[in-house]
């Protein structure tokens, strides 16, 4: 009978003993699979936004630099667990075998294609060779295997999108399935960075409001304040950057009139955005932190230090349904399947 240690995947933790593999320094990627493991043939990785923007900084912009970075560190902990920001991200590939003990959450069988819903940061991973790095967008094709273990949900990939932008929708599939739960109608709403998750958590903050409420878009670059506002989800672009919390929170209480956010959702991808976020929400509010790069002690303390009663919601990336849901509100919108069918087509 498999403990629920295998069912977690302590098995496979090198070290330190005891800790699950999220938290382990280094996790064994060898074959063969365990009875109660899937294996996947990996074809291309999503790597989170602030892992992603870290690497492109420590390499210089670099494409070959980012692709030793993670050489790197799949060589050293045997997963891609960013060692400086702590995050994973995604990957999809194509069943190569299913242990005769699986009895995980994904309905698939060996040769169909899969995207992982656990993250990077917990999944054994080995590369034999990375074939391409795509800077404008997170994602890196490999040849390499996976392991996933019976608790590691996942999903089929749907058959209306192309691979690798569905991928990328279900990376932030989170996003959009918080702001479902955390928005309700007559609210005023903000959401700092309108990326890719920015624009999902946009899409579906203005299905919740319908035509009540306010929704802000904060951006630090005036020309993709001028893009993200074709999309019609926002009811003003803020220009302000993130990582200067006064500016953010002086445009906020100008245009709220003092009343400020009764949600704000951050969805940058850096460091420093934590007090932006707390300010622009009114007391008794909910700020919600998407951003992998959000610092845990930043927000507290800075939440406490400004003397703000405010409810600090961490990004957990799972919700019940998440991922269908992410789908369905992309193809609900023609502008978010052509931007996603467009961005990330190989
Ligand atoms: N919690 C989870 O489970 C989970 C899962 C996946 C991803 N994430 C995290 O979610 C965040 C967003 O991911 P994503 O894929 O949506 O990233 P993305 O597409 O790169 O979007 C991030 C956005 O933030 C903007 N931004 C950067 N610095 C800013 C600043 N100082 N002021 C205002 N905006 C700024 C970026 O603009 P520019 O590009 O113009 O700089 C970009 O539009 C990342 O931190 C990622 O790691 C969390």
């Amino acid at each position: 009978m498999k403990s629920a240690g295998t069912r977690y995947g302590t098995h496979r933790v090198i070290e330190p003993a005891g800790a699950l593999p999220q938290a382990a320094w280094k996790v064994d990627n060898n074959l063969p699979i365990d009875p109660s493991e899937m294996l996947i043939d990996v074809e291309m990785l999503n790597i989170d936004a602030a892992s992603f923007t870290q690497m492109k900084e420590a390499a210089g912009g670099s494409a070959e630099g980012v692709a030793n970075l993670i050489l790197d560190t799949v060589e050293k902990r045997g997963k891609q667990h960013n060692p400086v920001t702590g995050s994973g991200g995604m990957l999809v590939g194509r069943v190569r075998e299913i242990g005769s003990a699986y009895d995980g959450p994904i309905q698939a069988k060996v040769g169909d294609s899969i995207a992982t819903l656990v993250s990077l940061s917990l999944t054994p991973l080995k590369i034999t060779r990375i074939k391409k790095v795509f800077m404008d967008r997170d994602q890196v094709e490999i040849e390499g295997h996976a392991i996933l273990f019976s608790s590691g949900i996942g999903a089929k990939l749907p058959v209306d999108f192309p691979r690798d932008a569905a991928l990328a929708a279900l990376d932030v599939a989170g996003a959009p399935a918080q702001v479902y739960r955390l928005v309700r109608p007559g609210m005023n709403v903000g959401i700092i960075g309108t990326g890719k998750s920015g624009l999902l958590c946009a899409a579906a903050a203005r299905k919740m409001l319908g035509n009540t409420g306010k929704l802000f878009g904060v951006v630090h670059i005036q020309s993709i304040a001028d893009e993200v506002a074709k999309y019609g989800y926002f009811d003003e672009m803020v220009l302000a950057d993130a990582t200067s919390p006064v500016a953010v929170f002086e445009k906020m209480n100008a245009l709220t009139g003092g009343s400020l956010l009764d949600v704000t959702i951050n969805t940058t991808n850096v460091r420093g955005t934590e007090m932006s976020t707390v300010l622009s929400t009114r007391d008794g509010g909910i700020a919600y932190f998407f951003n992998m790069a959000t610092s845990f002690t930043a927000a507290t303390l800075g939440a406490e230090g400004a003397g703000k009663d405010v409810s600090l919601l961490m990004g957990n990336g799972y919700a019940p349904g998440h991922a269908e849901a992410t789908l369905d509100l992309i193809r609900s919108d023609d502008k978010l399947m052509k931007l996603f069918g467009a961005r990330y087509s190989s």
